[in-house]
């Protein structure tokens, strides 16, 4: 086993140094990982843009934030709903005019195990729609930001990506025929890490490219089961987030953290990070194996093409 560049313990928030005037955006950062994220940015001086779909939570989210880091953090929160095309344009037109540079675009949000299948406002199956044509289209507006601030998109996967039918179901993409929460979460998944790997391609060749990085949290005690899962996932990942199978939240944030933050010669933008213990599940944080249908070119451009089709959007780099 190759040995961990960032030591035994793997990279931890103590690899990161100061991130005055660094400015980072989070979708979805009122809760789990991406609140987690956004508390140890906050910690280290960094400014905060969360881009959450719900006010209240939203502002509870500022507060304890707030409460935890001292009054001086600098953490804000703009409507952004991932679910509906028209929120995410109004969010982006929003961020392109008020804020003046973009470190890093963290694609934290997600909806996970949809026990029956729903739509989006755009009718698109939501877990598809949230977590994959959602950021698809955000990171596109964000896109000239992003390179005149020289900064990344760092993508929050999952395991899940190596569980279901490990490519994309083009022929009914919103599974009419037959709908599964868990083949269809990480259909979800797997289509959001080969957003990020044919962006790169993509951006070969251009001047100053920006850097895209891919993630995932493990195994993590969040919310996101409770929220969007079964009765029946809800109990068994209950009683699994009480063993050590299952980390803390806040662990669950490093890996996003790091891809954020860490220098670009100590990442792999091909690669795919995470907690490297038991399953990849927890564990010290670092480089992970990634099985190589996720690089699947065909799939790849065959996604980006119906993505861009599917969202109104067409890419300029
Ligand atoms: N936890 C795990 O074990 C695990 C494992 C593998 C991968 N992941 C990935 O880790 C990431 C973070 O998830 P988490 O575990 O921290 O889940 P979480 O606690 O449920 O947090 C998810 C966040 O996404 C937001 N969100 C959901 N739908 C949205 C929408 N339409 N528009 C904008 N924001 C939306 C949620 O907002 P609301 O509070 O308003 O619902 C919440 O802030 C996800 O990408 C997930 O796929 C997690």
């Amino acid at each position: 086993m190759k040995t961990n560049p960032f030591g035994k313990q793997g990279w931890t928030p103590e690899n990161i140094d100061n991130l005055e005037r660094k400015t980072f955006l989070i979708t979805g950062a009122n809760a789990g990982t991406g609140f987690e994220a956004a508390k140890i940015l906050l910690s280290k001086g960094a400014e905060v843009v969360m881009l959450n779909r719900n006010n209240s939570k939203s502002t509870k989210a500022i507060s304890d934030l707030k409460e935890q880091i001292g009054a001086h953090a600098k953490v804000s929160f703009i409507k952004t709903d991932l679910a509906s095309l028209s929120s995410v344009r109004q969010a982006a037109a929003e961020i392109n005019k008020t804020i003046p540079r973009i470190d890093a675009l963290l694609c934290n949000a997600a909806i996970a195990q949809v026990p029956k299948q729903t739509f989006t406002v755009d009718g698109f199956e939501s877990q598809l729609g949230v977590n994959h044509y959602g950021h698809f289209l955000l990171c596109g507006l964000l896109y000239q930001k992003l390179k005149a601030s020289h900064g990344r998109i760092v993508v929050v996967a999952s395991e899940g990506y190596k569980m279901g039918i490990k490519t994309i179901q083009f022929d009914d993409i919103n599974w009419d025929n037959n709908y599964h929460p868990n083949k269809v979460y990480s259909q979800s998944k797997l289509a959001q890490m080969m957003f990020a790997y044919e962006l790169q391609d993509r951006l070969k060749g251009i001047d100053n490219p920006i850097n895209i990085y891919v993630c995932h949290p493990g195994a993590s005690a969040t919310t996101l089961i409770k929220n969007s899962g079964s009765l029946r996932d809800r109990i068994i990942f209950g009683i699994m987030s009480k063993t050590p199978l299952v980390q803390s939240a806040e662990k669950g944030a490093y890996p996003e953290v790091m891809c954020a933050t860490e220098a670009a010669e100590h990442l792999n933008q091909k690669g795919y990070y995470g907690p490297t213990g038991r399953m990849q599940w927890t564990g010290p944080v670092g480089a992970c194996k990634l099985e190589p249908h996720a690089q699947d070119k065909a799939v790849m451009e065959k996604l980006w093409n119906l993505s861009e089709k599917e969202t109104n959007f067409k890419w300029i780099y």
